[in-house]
């Protein structure tokens, strides 16, 4: 991080658009160019990508189980489309152009039409030249709201990201850059989080909804002002709340969080440097009338139960720089293979569970995301761990998942660091 590192704390919250309601109307996203205040207001603003005016993108707010439309406009001079991240959607509304649909034109708008089957935190963003589309902000959080929501003053929505910026706030528009492909890729200089409040009481009970929007950058969070716990990643409650000690974001995964606020909050980064701000929520007044009483779990998820395993695969994580060598014809590969494969790296029966082994053999992290599905983290004791659908794998580590393959169609399965994607780190997987 350049000298930004040091001015970052000074900017006042920003606020997200107000969110759309599926309740109301057909959801209408519009892609196109907008002017965004993303450094501290008196610096420059910056000539973005995003949607209906605003990036991010207006939060949309749907219900579990009921049928939303949603008309996506391009207004951009490029193709576009629209991935909804972490939902168990069908194939065809899965917004992967080349695997489920064709480009949507400029002008043209298509519609996606899906039923949430999941509550939680998700987010959309562009999948179409996406290290360059999301870097530019076309991206937005995504809330399938709760059928029993807990009891919490305040639901406040948490978008993180980074963007590689010039001092007088123009974007760089170095997104596909050699050296940062083949290393972290492509990360910002400058970066923060958009929040859906800017206020609170002491003593109100708030949930987060952590989402990390960026590219390429890995999150290590800490918050101050509140205390509380973690209840939910990518979407799906956990079992019981747990401490929310050492929370790591991978790009596209998401933390749900309940805290009891005790003064003004802030979001940093840790850095080596020391923390970096993300973003300050301001208190004033008190909740007194909240009563104390401990965190409940969310309603938990209605997944398929895994049965043993019929298959396991191995997928090993290859390239980059300071990497060996691969079979692969561009920076990256899986399993000695660049970019998307014409046969599948898995077929699967519907409902077919099965076991795979993320291997690293790379110098870099990768947080690898499966399209249409969560799978199970499994744990050091071989147990079923967490629910996700990217899991972040460290460099010379490896990670066992369990998926129940369930939901037929042609899935993605691709590093989540975008500029690693674009650099080979892309397959799929085929169901039914
Ligand atoms: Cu969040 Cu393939 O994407
Ligand atoms: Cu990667």
């Amino acid at each position: 991080m350049n000298r930004r590192h040091f001015l970052a704390s000074v900017f006042a919250t920003s606020i997200m658009p107000r969110p759309i309601f599926a309740a109301e109307n057909t959801l209408r996203l519009r892609a196109e160019a907008v002017l965004q205040q993303v450094l501290p207001l008196g610096d420059g603003a910056t000539a973005m990508l995003g949607f209906n005016g605003s990036m991010p993108g207006p939060e949309l707010r749907v219900r579990r189980g009921e049928r939303v439309n949603i008309d996506v406009e391009n207004g951009l001079d490029e193709g576009t489309a629209v991935h909804w991240h972490g939902i168990r959607l069908e194939n065809p509304m899965d917004g992967v152009p080349m695997l489920t649909q064709d480009l949507i034109n400029p002008a043209e708008t298509k519609t996606y039409s899906f039923i949430p089957p999941d509550e939680g935190t998700y987010w959309y963003h562009s999948h179409y030249i996406s290290y360059e589309q999301v870097a530019r902000g076309l991206m937005g959080p995504l809330i399938v709201e709760d059928d029993t929501p807990p009891d919490v003053d305040h639901d406040i929505t948490v978008l993180l990201s980074d963007w590689q910026m010039h001092e007088d706030g123009t974007l760089s528009d170095n997104f596909a850059d050699m050296h940062s492909v083949a290393h972290g890729g492509y990360l910002g200089n400058f970066a923060r989080a958009f929040l859906s409040k800017d206020r609170v009481r002491a003593g109100d009970r708030v949930r987060f909804r952590l989402i990390n929007a960026a590219t390429n950058r890995i999150f290590p969070i800490t918050i101050t002002g509140g205390s509380g716990s973690l209840v939910a990643l990518d979407g799906m409650a956990l079992p019981a709340p747990r401490p929310m000690a050492d929370l790591v974001l991978a790009p596209a995964q998401r933390a749900d969080l309940i805290l009891d606020i005790t003064g003004p909050v802030g979001f940093d980064m840790l850095t080596r440097q020391g923390p970096y701000r993300l973003a300050d929520l301001g208190v004033s007044g008190t909740n007194a009338t909240r009563p104390t009483s401990p965190i409940m779990a969310l309603s938990p998820p209605n997944l398929p139960v895994p049965a043993e395993p019929s298959q396991h695969l191995t997928l090993t994580m290859m390239g980059g720089a300071m990497g060996g060598q691969h079979g692969g014809d561009n920076i990256w590969a899986f399993n000695n293979i660049s970019d998307l494969p014409t046969d599948p790296f898995g077929s699967f029966q519907i409902g077919e569970t099965a076991r795979i082994t993320f291997v690293n053999d790379t110098s870099f992290p990768h947080g690898i995301h499966l399209h249409g599905h969560h799978f199970y983290e499994v744990d050091q004791d071989g147990n079923l761990g967490d629910l996700r659908d990217t899991t972040l794998v460290n460099p010379t580590e490896s990670r066992d998942i369990i998926c129940v393959f369930d939901n037929p169609g042609r899935w993605l399965l691709h590093c989540h660091m975008l500029s690693h994607a674009v650099g080979g780190m892309r397959t799929w997987v085929n169901v039914g």
